[in-house]
């Protein structure tokens, strides 16, 4: 009896252990003649580990082990700050970061927020790097109890908390985790479960159901291997093999095999386990040699199927549609307007991809379709790209009810009408057609039908932070900056100077006395401001909006001096003397005794309010603001220029 193999289309290295092992191993073949460490084991796989220490790669514990000179490895968990900037003093150390970003996404998270909650193992090497990068508070709970005590014992509600999981957490769990959590306003809760572990543990519980055995390719210390082999469990006989000479001896009993690995079997593992089960079949004994293999594992799957994704080549096109050869007994097709205008044109020999729409078995062919493989392709990029938190852009296609239509590598993504721009009011006919960046916020797949939403917001709002950053952090005392008026009250005026507001208050708006914040600037005008004072503690800023150059004293110094007369214009008049104005800006006072040669009882008997007169400057207190006039000593002054005058004037007759 010979056996079926089916094998989950997730299986073996995720995309972060691919990526640190491939590093690893390009930067042992260079052999640039540096000692190469890695900081903990790169993998969970004790074949590779061995493999990698006969290149000589040095598998260490602590920054201590490591010699000057070296090139050092951070594996995918990621490590803490600290770890970081000890690896970092470490004379001549080259770091080759592969934390997965999916890790360094929840870092950063932990990097910008007081209060951190992570639902996690706090023994495993990623959740210590989570922690060892939080800014302030963390707590780590393993489970819904776990987090139920600490809300009811440590938690403060006067506090904001984000809440985030280590990356091989149960998504389950972690969805109810979050379930308790929504009922507290001040509790952010951000799923950073990577969906490579729930789509494969997924995959392995459909696919567990369906055969009579289920082999798991991993190593026994790989805890998401584990986790397969447990669910595996659940529904039929399972077997954790470590390598193909571990394969059960007795495979002939079963009629199906369901086949998966975990995030740590590399590709050579999982291939030598089915050209083994294969021999096993009795099928024509093949070595890595003499088979191609993927055709080999396509041929011991079942037939063409509606909904498989499959890989052809284009052997014509004619006006309607592209024939694909699938190296199987069916021929495909696929409609000719699947095939975008924009896109360089399809040609005989081309390689495609496509998903089979419908099988005719009697006539030997198969509808496939290539549009639907986009769209699965583009929920999968946008998909990661949810998951790294990457930003993306896109154009405005249109505008719908209650949003945005923005096209993003020809995929759809919604954006709800307040995820479109940083104020709720935008006007967003007018986003039509433009380009945007954007971060996905949510992609799900209903059915055959996605549902990805977008952000606009998210970026400027990142974007908008990140600005007032650098601008609280370039503060100083007398810098200038450009800014727009953002609203006015009556106690001066409210200035964006890049993402942060400062307060020019009315007093530091003009030199001369305000009223109202309106009759100097108004909302939306640009002006240039001047950092008078900020308190870091508070972030509050005063701005002066005033300018040295119209500082009255400045031209009155350099107008007039002492002695010099004027037109003055009687502003004010009190019991001691009367107030006039000498420039825009200044009033000066006319004493009593200063008003005429007499005496006189009261200033209103002689001076009257808006009456202009010529007073004499005869004291300017710079110090204490202050300009003395007098009429008396003026009109003394001008009887004495007239005498002059008369007195040199040839007589008349
Ligand atoms: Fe792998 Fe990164 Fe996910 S290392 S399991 S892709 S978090």
């Amino acid at each position: 009896m010979s056996f079926e193999i089916f094998k989950t289309s997730s299986i073996g290295f995720c995309f972060g252990v691919r990526r640190a092992v491939n590093a690893l191993y390009d930067t042992v073949a260079k052999g640039h003649g540096r000692k190469i460490y890695t900081l903990g084991s790169i993998i969970h796989n004790a074949a590779i580990n061995t493999d990698l220490q006969k290149r000589g790669v040095r598998i260490v514990d602590s920054v201590d082990e490591i010699s000057p000179g070296s090139t050092v490895f951070i594996r995918t968990h990621g490590v803490g700050a600290d770890v970081y900037a000890r690896l970092s003093a470490a004379a001549d150390a080259d770091i080759v970061d592969m934390t997965c970003p999916k890790v360094k996404r929840i870092h950063s998270i932990a990097q910008s927020t007081d209060n951190l909650i992570v639902a996690g193992d706090a023994a495993h090497p990623e959740v210590i790097g989570i922690v060892g990068n939080a800014a302030g508070f963390y707590r780590v709970v393993k489970d819904e109890n776990e987090l139920r005590d600490f809300l009811s014992v440590d938690f403060d509600p006067h506090l904001k908390y984000v809440f985030v999981a280590q990356t091989t957490f149960n998504v389950e769990r972690f969805m109810f985790m979050r379930s308790i959590t929504d009922e507290y306003d001040n509790i952010e809760a951000v799923n950073t479960v990577c969906t490579a572990t729930s789509e494969r543990q997924k995959q392995v519980d459909i696919l567990a159901r369906e055969v009579d055995a289920m082999l798991i390719v991993g190593d026994p210390g790989s805890s998401n291997t584990r986790k397969l082999y447990e669910i595996a469990s659940k529904y039929c006989e399972a077997y954790l093999i470590s390598s193909a000479g571990e394969l059960p001896k007795n495979l002939k009993k079963y009629k199906k095999i369901g086949l998966s690995a975990g995030a740590s079997a590399p590709d050579e593992m999982i291939e030598e386990v089915i050209i083994n089960m294969m021999n096993e079949n009795d099928e024509k004994v093949l070595t890595e040699d003499d088979i191609d293999f993927a055709a080999a594992i396509d041929a011991s799957m079942k037939i063409i199927r509606n909904g498989q994704r499959v890989t052809g080549v284009v052997t014509g096109i004619n006006n309607t549609e592209v024939q694909i050869d699938l190296g199987a007994k069916h021929s495909g097709f696929i409609p000719k307007e699947e095939f975008d205008a924009d896109e360089e044109p399809v040609k005989v020999g081309d390689e495609v991809e496509a998903i089979v729409v419908k099988v005719n078995d009697s006539e030997g062919v198969v509808q496939l379709s290539k549009s639907r493989i986009d769209a699965i392709k583009g929920f999968e990029t946008l998909s990661q790209a949810k998951e790294t938190g990457e930003i993306c852009t896109g154009k405005v296609m249109q505008v719908v009810k209650g949003g945005l239509i923005v096209s993003v590598n020809r995929t759809r993504v919604f954006v709800p009408a307040s995820q479109a721009a940083l104020t709720r009011n935008a006007d967003l006919n007018a986003m039509v057609g433009s380009e945007v960046r954007l971060r996905i916020i949510e992609a799900e797949m209903k059915g055959r039908n996605s549902r990805i939403i977008g952000s606009i917001r998210s970026v400027l709002k990142e974007e908008k932070e990140a600005k007032a950053k650098a601008v609280r952090e370039s503060l100083e005392v007398g810098k200038k900056f450009t800014g727009t008026v953002k609203s006015l009250t009556n106690f001066g005026a409210f200035v964006d100077i890049g993402g942060v507001d400062g307060l020019v208050h009315v007093t530091d708006l003009a030199w001369g006395k305000v009223k109202n914040p309106a009759d100097v600037v108004s909302v939306g005008d640009v002006v240039e401001v001047e950092v008078k004072s900020f308190d870091p503690e508070t972030g509050k800023i005063s701005l002066v909006y005033k300018k040295q150059e119209d500082n009255p004293w400045n031209i009155l110094s350099a107008k007039y001096s002492v002695g010099d007369i004027i037109d003055s214009k009687v502003l004010k008049i009190m019991p001691y003397g009367a107030f006039v104005s000498v420039i825009p800006g200044i009033d000066g006072l006319v004493h009593i005794s200063q008003i005429a040669d007499r005496r006189i009882d009261k200033v209103s008997d002689v001076l009257t309010a808006g009456q202009t007169i010529k007073a004499k400057i005869i004291n300017i207190d710079y110090d204490n603001k202050k300009v003395s006039l007098s009429v008396k000593d003026a009109s003394d002054d001008i009887d004495d220029a007239e005498q002059d005058n008369g007195g040199s004037e040839p007589e008349a007759e």
